[in-house]
């Protein structure tokens, strides 16, 4: 069989029975599927992964089968082709890889519990039963569960139950879907359910570890959600309900299964007594992430995977799109701004990136498509930009219309485009191709020569980047007419300067608002122009400059000394992205310093001037008067003054601590994390270390739990680090899906990183055996790239990573993170002086 070759080509299903029977006590699953569908030829497959066959039958009639295990298949021989019906007996094992059907753990009242749920896509429902496991293969479903069940239990799927008997719980049948978001969990749950406008029904549904009203925020947000895309889709949410479920296990932050999605708890659960502003925007930006999917991606789903952007690249843009719809006061186009924007433009700078839209067989291979910087940072920018151009109207309307063409159905990209296209009268597809199809984006620059206004396009590296004059067909949104609306050369002359600058009485100035997917450099004399006003521009524009700055100074294009003397004049900002963008710069400084050193100390003294009067303002503590800016910016600050050793916010953060001692969890969720891992770094010992694993394995709330974890990162003693290190195995401590951010958080502190360097290299086999048919097993390395800043590090890195470069998935991660390790090695050789004596003569102003 050639790579290429999908099975739907030989055989395409049209319903399921399911009947799956599921023993915890054994860990063992059973199950017989009958499928029905249409054969091609004699000669059919069926997908099944760590599946033990036991019979395959046709009208009743054992006929033969042959399984190879490495293509995740078996072949099965009919007797004829044409419809027909196939049933399949077989078993297997109920296993901890929160990937197909798996238990997720947790405690009740000192009770061990377990709450059996599924993950299928991309590739598991194969481990779950036998089918055509692609996405193009769309049927109903008849699913039939039998587990051991005590009474009291709860199981839920996504259509609603119909009847039980003898046990066994049968649901609904299905409307047409495919394989990848069939769902189904079972447990003792505890729910809380309300109603839209239109009838559906929403629900919340977790383990009784946590309190009941942990559950209300989600709910309000899931009705408020399916509420908006019914409106904005024009089309009904087409299932009787829509259930939400947090899982204690979880891989991934939630899965979009068509009426029963599922959530790891910190995406899901909210404390509404003390949950910081980021979690419930975090919280929100997840729901409607997923009910989007409900529409886009489940309603109408991708064909095949290498049009995976079709799903997350528009859920990643709706999921702001309706956060603002229903909470405006949160301006979460703003978080937008400075979490997933530097994401697209730090790794779409890098040579070897791949496009948005990416060829892709192998399964593994199609897990490392899912790309937060890629597939949904910059596919998302993309979709917005293409939101600009044709306007909200003719988004709504073109959307209404691929959802009637494409219902219960899939769609390539060309689908899309054509559908806004026909509705926005513009070539649609021709702009957004070059886009789509092509890695990387342009660096604008903007010059003035021989007194005409220039602009020319170029793709722009961080790090060595091969040149192949790939040209973009860009949004430009300049605040001159004169300028072109798409700029699709590689130069234009917009005109004479002087006269231009005269009839516009403001600064030049590109992509205005920074909704398209480009940075710009201008000439000196254009950015001095900016510059001058700067404090007057509005906070957009602030924000893309600092953004710019950072990136164009990443790729040598600028200097990071020349940075550091322009950064005071932002320290007044009160924007939360702003702030952001300020100190996310600074902290970038921090590779050029040897941490513990005068130049750090110099760096610290840098960052408490500019922190010192925003600190006075806000304090660290809420107020009655704050804004949603002051909430965010306090915490931006807060940090940045704690670590230019700031003696008063020193001596807040260990007073809140001490006042909380009892019960930390009542610390302010928004400082919580601050206040924990200040006291750790500062005043970390064994008796702080043992509390807080303690509370740690005691802790039901997620956002409390991660600020727990992270802080216990913060120790600068080796043996308390090593103690750490050493839980890191231990599941009834560290949950394997948390595992990912401390192993990060230890590499990040610079006592930790050879420990958890080194406990990395030594259990990469048990790595790969437990996390690494995970979907975000490649984050570890990148985790890694983000760290390492020596050459001696980066010989490691090679020395550890290159042998395992043909492992399936890892290939571009690997190659990719080596040249982002280099290219900040060279950076830091280069600049680390000058940038260290900028620091120090600013101290000295
Ligand atoms: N479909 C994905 C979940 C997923 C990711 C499944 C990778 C299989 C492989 C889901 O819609 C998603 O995008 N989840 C995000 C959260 C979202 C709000 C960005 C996640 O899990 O991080
Ligand atoms: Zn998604």
């Amino acid at each position: 069989m050639t790579a290429s070759t999908h099975l739907y080509e030989y055989f395409q299903p049209t319903n399921y029975q399911l009947y799956i029977d599921v023993n915890r006590a054994n860990k063992t699953i059973t199950g017989k599927t009958t499928v029905t569908g249409n054969a091609t030829q004699t000669r059919i497959a069926l997908h099944q992964k760590y599946l033990t066959i036991d019979q395959v039958k046709v009208a009743d009639q054992p006929v033969n089968f042959e399984v190879d295990d490495d293509a995740e298949l078996f072949w099965i021989d009919l007797p004829e082709a044409g419809t027909t019906s196939v049933t399949v007996d077989y078993s297997a094992k109920l296993t901890d890889t929160m990937m197909g059907i798996y238990p997720s753990y947790y405690t009740v009242n000192g009770e061990k519990k377990q709450l059996i749920g599924t993950q299928f896509e991309t590739t598991s429902a194969r481990q779950a039963f036998p089918g055509v496991d692609e996405p193009e293969a769309k049927a109903t479903f008849d699913l039939a569960i039998k587990y051991d069940e005590v009474p009291g239990e709860t199981t839920i799927s996504n259509m609603p139950e119909v009847k039980v008997e003898d046990g066994v719980h049968y649901f609904d049948t299905t409307v047409k879907m495919s394989t990848y978001l069939v769902a189904f969990a079972f447990g003792d749950m505890q729910s809380k359910q309300t109603e839209t406008k239109s009838g559906v029904k929403i629900g919340v549904f977790a383990t009784k570890a946590h309190p009941a009203k942990s559950l209300d925020f989600a709910l309000d947000i899931a009705k408020r959600s399916i509420e908006f895309y019914e409106d904005f889709y024009q089309t009904p949410y087409p299932l009787p309900h829509s259930w939400q479920l947090a899982l204690p296990d979880f891989s991934a932050g939630a899965m979009e299964n068509w009426g029963l999605v599922t959530y790891r708890e910190a995406a899901l659960l909210v404390d509404p007594d003390n949950t910081s502003l980021d979690v419930k925007e975090y919280v929100a930006t997840v729901i409607a992430h997923e009910l989007a999917h409900q529409w886009f991606g489940d309603l109408v789903t991708m064909k095949w995977w290498d049009d995976l952007w079709l799903n997350e690249s528009f859920a990643n843009m709706m999921e702001y799109v309706a956060t603002d719809a229903l909470q405006p006061d949160w301006k979460i186009w703003d978080l937008y701004q400075v979490a997933e924007v530097p994401l697209a433009l730090q790794r779409d700078a890098t040579d070897g990136v791949q496009s948005v839209h990416v060829e892709v067989e192998d399964p593994a291979e199609i897990d490392s498509i899912f790309d937060g910087a890629i597939v949904y940072a910059k596919g998302s920018r993309m979709l917005v930009m293409a939101r600009a151009l044709v306007g909200d109207e003719a988004l709504r309307k073109g959307l209404r219309q691929y959802f009637i063409d494409h219902q219960y159905n899939n769609a390539r990209g060309k689908d899309l485009w054509d559908a806004l296209g026909q509705a926005s009268g513009l070539n649609v597809s021709e702009i957004m191709n070059t886009w789509l199809e092509q890695p990387g984006y342009p660096v604008v620059e903007a010059s003035v020569v021989a007194g005409q206004l220039t602009l020319t396009q170029q793709q722009f590296f961080v790090g060595e980047g091969k040149d192949l004059g790939r040209i973009w067909q860009i949004p430009l949104n300049a605040n001159y007419a004169a300028a072109p609306k798409i700029f699709k050369e590689q130069k234009v002359v917009v005109g004479d300067y002087e006269q231009l600058r005269a009839e516009n009485g403001v600064p030049f100035r590109v992509n205005v608002g920074n909704d398209s997917h480009f940075i710009v450099k201008y000439s000196p004399e254009l950015l001095s122009d900016i510059m001058e006003t700067v404090t007057e521009q509005d906070d957009r524009t602030k924000l893309q400059l600092l953004q710019d700055f950072r990136l164009l100074a990443e790729a040598g294009q600028m200097s990071y000394a020349d940075i550091v003397t322009v950064l005071p004049r932002f320290k007044a900002e009160e924007s939360a992205m702003v702030v952001d963008a300020l100190y996310t710069l600074i902290a970038n400084l921090r590779k050029f310093v040897v941490p513990e050193s005068a130049e750090e100390d110099a760096l610290k003294a840098y960052t408490k001037a500019l922190s010192s009067a925003q600190f006075e303002r806000l304090g660290l503590l809420p107020k009655e008067t704050d804004t949603v800016d002051d909430q965010s910016v306090r915490v931006k600050i807060a940090d940045a003054a704690l670590y230019g050793r700031n003696e008063k916010a020193l001596g807040a953060a260990k007073e809140l601590f001490e006042a909380h001692e009892a019960d930390l969890a009542k610390l302010p969720a928004d400082v919580r994390l601050l206040v924990l891992s200040n006291q750790m770094e500062n005043a970390g010992n064994q008796q702080l270390f043992d509390k807080l694993v303690n509370f740690y394995r005691n802790a039901a709330d997620a956002s409390y739990k991660a600020a727990l974890r992270m802080s216990l990162t913060k120790a600068n003693d080796e043996d308390l680090l090593q103690q750490l290190v050493d839980l890191f195995k231990d599941p009834d401590t560290i949950k394997p899906q948390d595992l990912r951010s401390l192993f990060a958080g230890v590499l990040s502190n610079h006592h930790g990183e050879q420990l958890a360097w080194d406990w990395f290299r030594n259990n990469w086999d048990w790595l790969v055996q437990t996390v690494g048919g995970d979907m975000s097993f490649t984050s570890y390395v990148t985790y890694i790239s983000r760290i390492f800043r020596t050459r001696a590090r980066l010989n490691e890195f090679k020395e550890f990573f290159e042998p395992k470069i043909n492992m399936p998935g890892l290939t571009r991660e690997i190659v990719m993170d080596t040249k982002v390790i280099e290219n900040r090695v060279q950076l830091v050789e280069r600049e680390k002086d000058a940038v260290n004596k900028t620091i120090a003569a600013a101290n000295q102003q």
